[in-house]
């Protein structure tokens, strides 16, 4: 199918919990084709399944290199971060929002194969959020608040 829409805003599909992949098939692989190709186009971290109005546990996140998850589950989160964090179905905002500094991910692969993922930081934030879309969660469910665009202009302004 190629490029997809993105869901924005109050979308109901944003806030549907996913279904388990059972079928790691063509239709999959199509799936995580198009979800790549739409994240390319509109640039971005990570982008899950229900963002484009499929209700399924997949999403990619493109850090340092693709990474295609079906069924994650964070099986360890420590530490602590705070910092900005967007969503391409909330365009235009971000907000502050607490995350574990280092998650182990434990999902499978396009074609069924468990795999076990570690991220740090950045990358940790990311496995969190597009863990929380297969759930039907936003960031703005969890964060103390949204960001000016000051503060966004200003990193170095940002307190330790
Ligand atoms: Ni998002």
């Amino acid at each position: 199918m190629g490029l997809r829409t993105i869901l924005t805003g109050d979308d109901p599909a944003l806030r549907k919990q996913s279904r388990v992949v059972t079928n790691f098939d063509k239709r999959l692989h199509s799936l995580l084709d198009d979800l790549a190709e739409t994240l390319e186009q509109v640039g971005g971290a990570g982008l899950a399944a229900p963002q484009i109005g499929v209700l399924r546990r997949v999403c990619i996140i493109n850090i340092d290199g693709l990474i295609e998850l079906c069924n994650p589950h964070i099986v360890v989160a420590d530490g602590e971060q705070e910092g900005a964090e967007g969503c391409l179905s909330l365009p235009g905002k971000t907000g502050l929002v607490k995350r574990p500094n280092h998650v182990t991910v434990e999902a499978q692969d396009r074609n069924g194969k468990h795999i076990t993922l570690e991220g740090e930081g950045f990358l940790a934030r990311a496995f969190c959020h597009e863990l929380d879309h297969l759930d039907g969660k936003l960031y703005t469910d969890i964060m103390e608040r949204f960001m000016t665009i000051e503060e966004l202009l200003e990193p170095d302004e940002e307190e330790e």
